[in-house]
């Protein structure tokens, strides 16, 4: 949702701002744009498209030098794509350019009043209705800059993470968030800073990091370095520097065509760093911090309400089917955009969920503020360490998937199923749900569970070939039962992303409710129908399909017969326990739908008006 990056030292500016830009392309790539000022001028060079269209029009239109620059890819809130509406913009005199990630939601009023004292504006976006205030602020109250931005943040309602830059005071750049995020890179020369959405732009310069907390800003300059100070009141906030332990091969494709194919094969790694260190067989427990710590409250609780958006409610879904079945425990699942603008049932006896791969989606994060303000303990799982959600929550686990850049979400999802089976396992455990002797057994199979992607994974030529016969379809059913439905809704989404036909995911018992009317010989049927789970009544929605000529794609159990004679094809995963069935069944939809949009160009990585964290509600 919009990528920001910054550099202020020794160094050309172009190429890391250019290099940064491209590892921040999946928070948005609908336009871009760079400032760099060359010890003179301030050059600025914008326009709709990507990172690459940007290095075309730096080419013709500008020079590359300067020590200090921002730039910035864009993911459109307002104003349409377009050259102007790119950023940075510019205030009306020129000296002072911005960067801006979120949304200012009353700049209409804001631009009203800078309208009547003789602002100009050339874009539609809240962005330069900002980068005009502070400049007004500037002016009128004969401040510097950091104190401009500071009384003008105070004047703005919405969600933010700035870079403001003044080419009067070329030493420094001004840095500033709220709800969306902002890391300062520390050089390892004392007069160098990077600045960035997340850290992935300076990771080959420097491992030594400031994260902004909401409501802070910061002066970062060459000479004084970083000081933080409250955006409220101004008071100065201790910097605090983390080291990073992210590596540069972790954000690389790794030879993989493109990061959705390696994400995907990362699967297996990434369960097992998941529950490495918490499932502990030989001991036969589990053991998870934030679940230990809070227990109390687990097993008091009433029910647990689940908050998420998209795939990660896909995941919550599935939860909720293995907490109500291993441990006894009622739960909701909610899309956090509809939870959060209702008045919810919801008090300090609830345990609320939040799933999130980013940990920065804006609806998750004011759901999780809205169940804290009702007295909810609220419990995180995500996969960004230290983002928003992971602060905000009252405590938490980590998925360990490492970094996930493609924008369909892969790995986030099996590992998200991961940490939720734990937690349920460990629960169910302590509330007696469960054997010892069951237990025993559950844990056994998860550690088998990395060994079975690996072979899940094994069908991907038999996939291609799959997807080559359906690639042209217009529209794709995904039906599933059980553990299996959320799969076949997440299945479903990730066709419509990447690949642009539209699909639909139903429980399988529901399609005689309605979707059976769109069955045709035009229409394929991905349905799920493992050993386990409800096994014989999906044979017989199979054999309706049939029956009305649907074309059928079985995912079954290795083995399997009785579908096997119905279907126009079958791809087979392991057997697993049910409720361990979702981390293999997911694996060939993610290949299927991979391998139909390589098959249609579609841009995998960076599928058309999506991004990857979505910081605006
Ligand atoms: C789909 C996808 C999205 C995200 C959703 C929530 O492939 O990636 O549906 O799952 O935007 O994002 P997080 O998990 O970051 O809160």
């Amino acid at each position: 949702m919009c990528g920001i990056v910054g550099y202020i030292g020794h160094r050309d500016a172009y190429p890391i701002i250019i290099e940064g830009l491209k590892r921040l392309e999946y928070r948005g790539y609908d336009s871009a744009g760079i400032a760099l000022y060359d010890g003179k001028t301030l050059n600025v060079s914008k326009t709709k498209g990507k990172v690459s269209d940007l290095e075309a029009r730096v080419e013709a239109e500008i020079t590359k030098q300067g020590t200090v620059g921002i730039g910035h890819t864009r993911w459109a809130t307002h104003g349409v794509p377009n050259d102007v509406n790119s950023h940075p913009h510019t205030s009306n005199s020129g000296d002072l350019v911005i960067i801006h990630n979120g949304i200012i939601e009353n700049y209409e009023s804001l631009k009203q009043e800078l309208t009547t004292r003789g602002y100009t504006f050339k874009s539609d976006t809240d962005t330069e209705v900002l980068v005009n205030l502070i400049e007004d602020v500037k002016q009128q109250e004969n401040v510097k800059l950091g104190q401009a931005v500071q009384i003008a943040l105070n004047q703005v309602i919405g969600a933010y993470a700035i870079a403001v830059f003044d080419k009067n005071k070329p030493e420094e750049v001004v840095v500033a968030r709220l709800g969306s995020p902002l890391a300062i890179g520390i050089g390892q020369n004392d007069n160098e800073f990077f600045i960035a959405s997340d850290a992935s732009p300076f990771l080959e310069y420097t491992k030594d990091a400031v994260y902004l907390e909401d409501e802070e800003m910061a002066i970062v300059s060459r000479k004084k370095g970083v000081k933080v100070r409250k955006i409220k009141d101004d008071s100065l906030v201790p910097t605090y520097v983390q080291k990073l332990q992210l590596n540069l091969e972790q954000i690389e494709k790794g030879g993989y065509e493109h990061f959705m194919l390696k994400e995907i094969h990362e699967q297996p790694k990434a369960i097992r760093d998941t529950y490495r260190g918490r499932l502990l067989r030989n001991e036969a427990i589990i053991k998870m911090a934030g679940v230990e710590d809070n227990m109390k409250k687990f097993l008091n609780a009433n029910r647990f309400v689940i908050v998420a958006c998209g795939t990660s409610w896909h995941a919550g879904l599935v939860a909720e089917y293995i907490f109500e079945d291993l441990a006894r425990i009622p739960v909701e699942v909610e899309y956090a955009s509809e939870f959060r603008y209702r008045n919810p049932v919801i008090n300090e006896n609830d345990v609320v969920i939040a799933i999130s791969q980013s940990g920065e989606t804006a609806d998750t994060l004011a759901a999780i503020k809205l169940a804290k303000s009702k007295g909810a303990f609220v419990f995180g799982v995500c996969n960004v360490v230290g983002s928003s959600i992971a602060r905000e929550t009252n405590a938490g686990a980590y998925t360990h998937a490492g970094p996930e850049i493609g924008v369909a979400s892969t790995k986030a999802f099996t590992t998200q199923i991961t940490v939720l089976t734990l937690m349920a396992l460990r629960l169910a455990r302590a509330k007696g749900t469960i054997s010892s002797s069951d237990f025993r057994k559950y844990l056994l199979e998860l550690e088998m569970i990395p060994k079975k992607v690996e072979k899940s994974l094994e069908s991907d030529a038999h996939i291609k070939i799959i997807s080559d016969i359906y690639k042209d379809s217009r529209n794709c059913l995904y039906l599933g039962r059980g553990y299996n439905f959320p799969v076949a809704l997440e299945g479903a989404l990730k066709l419509k992303e990447i690949s642009y036909i539209h699909a639909e995911g139903y429980p399988a018992a529901e399609m005689k409710h309605g979707p059976i009317a769109l069955i045709d010989e035009n229409m394929p049927i991905v349905v799920i129908a493992t050993k386990k789970g409800h096994y014989e009544k999906v044979v017989s929605n199979i054999q309706e399909i049939k029956s009305r000529k649907g074309n059928i794609i079985g995912i079954v159990t290795e083995g399997d017969v009785q579908v096997k004679t119905l279907a126009d094809h079958v791809i087979e995963v392991p057997e697993t326990l049910e409720f361990l069935t979702p981390l293999l069944t997911t694996i060939p939809l993610q290949l299927l739908s991979y391998h139909i949009a390589v098959m249609l160009d579609k841009n995998v990585d960076q599928p058309r008006n999506l991004a990857k964290s979505v910081t605006v509600e």
